[in-house]
């Protein structure tokens, strides 16, 4: 300590330690503490146990009583003195020390960085089909339906059993499915379709004395398909369901047509061709005017103008029974399609796997 060789190293000697001097010294290099940190090394220095002061209060036991009392009183003096100021300018230190630090961490949020005004940060937007499944819903929403989910792991039942699908029923066979083994004593699948929801929700009313049911779901479907130009194994359909009393095939057909002009627009035609499936009876495809060349026939539409859209029909007796809901009360229509294909055709794109392939080109055009 280059500092100590300085101190007199007499101080055991109250005669040659001049008080007065020390104080003042100490005071002027207190003042002059350029930080915290240097502060802390100048207390230790004035007030330490190996400072002049601390060796001259050592030495007050060599003093004859008298000056000991006056010299040490001297000495609690200039200590308590020194104990301020060091207080007082640790206290400006700390609070010019915040200052540097706050004016460090300062950020303007008025900054304009040239770049970001010539190139303009890009915000991103909803997925295509995203997008699609929100203005499938907002039409919907318009014409009166509610939108509902369901979830996308079923059992048997919800999927195929309650839905006229008994096990080995040959129309399970349209579907490749997908199933889970989570350890649960039946059968668990990923769903296959949307249509199970409706199952969901006809129990749900019978339960809270609820109907009728107005209602659209869409949700993420999935089939153990390989991946090709038109199927993809995870897809999207939105499902509608309506359950009132004296409901007909006309009101069916009048919501695909009011449906098909709000979403494709004016002029727009939908048209229905005889079908099966097992949950609705009777059961119909439909087709909308080719999106593509409007109805004058092109390669999309194999030049018929048509294209189809999904699967509909009457809510058959027995998916009412399966449920408990009496069918000679109330009828009702259902009906499913793909959201992506709609996307697909809407945007003519020719290949449904570009829709996951997650290529900003082609996300940003949407
Ligand atoms: N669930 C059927 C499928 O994915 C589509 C469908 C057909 C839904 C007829 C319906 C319906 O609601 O009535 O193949």
């Amino acid at each position: 300590m280059e500092r100590e060789a300085e101190i007199p190293s007499v101080a055991t000697d109250k005669d040659e330690v001049d008080i007065d001097a020390v104080a003042r010294d100490a005071a002027a290099s207190i003042a002059a503490a350029p930080s915290s940190d240097a502060l802390t090394h100048i207390e230790t220095e004035v007030l330490g146990k190996r400072s002049v002061l601390a060796k001259a209060h050592r030495a007050l036991g060599k003093l004859d009583p008298e000056s000991r009392r006056e010299v040490g009183r001297q000495l609690h003096e200039v200590r308590t003195s020194l104990e301020q100021q060091l207080a007082a300018r640790r206290n400006e230190l700390a609070a010019a020390e915040r200052m540097i630090a706050l004016a460090a961490d300062r950020l303007d949020l008025t900054e304009v960085i040239p770049d970001q005004v010539r190139f303009p940060l890009s915000r991103g937007h909803l997925h295509p089909v995203t997008q699609a499944r929100d203005e499938l819903e907002d039409v919907f929403v318009g014409m009166g339906f509610e939108v509902a989910e369901g979830p996308e792991a079923e059992s048997d039942w919800y999927n195929f059993e309650a839905l006229n699908m008994p096990p080995a029923h040959p129309a399970r066979g349209m579907y490749d499915t997908m199933y889970l083994d989570i350890g649960q004593p039946e059968t668990v699948l990923l769903r296959t379709h949307t249509s199970p929801v409706q199952i969901h929700l006809m129990e749900e009313a019978v339960r809270n004395d609820s109907l009728p049911i107005h209602a659209v779901m869409p949700g993420k479907c999935f089939r153990l398909d390989t991946p090709d130009a038109r199927h993809l194994p995870v897809f999207n359909q939105i499902e509608g369901l309506v359950v009132d009393r004296g409901i007909t095939f006309g009101d069916l057909a009048g919501t695909i047509q009011v449906f098909t002009e709000a979403y494709f627009g004016p002029g727009m035609q939908s048209r229905l061709r005889p079908a099966y499936f097992p949950f609705t009876e009777p059961s119909a495809e439909f087709e909308i005017t080719c999106t593509i060349c409007r109805g004058e026939g092109c390669r999309t539409c194999s030049h018929t103008g048509w294209v189809e859209l999904g699967g509909c029909g009457m809510v058959d007796p027995a998916v009412f029974t399966a449920v408990g809901i009496d069918f000679q009360v109330w009828s009702g229509f259902a009906f499913g399609f793909g959201i992506d294909r709609l996307a697909l055709m809407r945007h003519e794109i020719p290949d449904i796997r570009s829709f996951l392939e997650n290529d900003i080109r082609f996300l940003s055009e949407f």
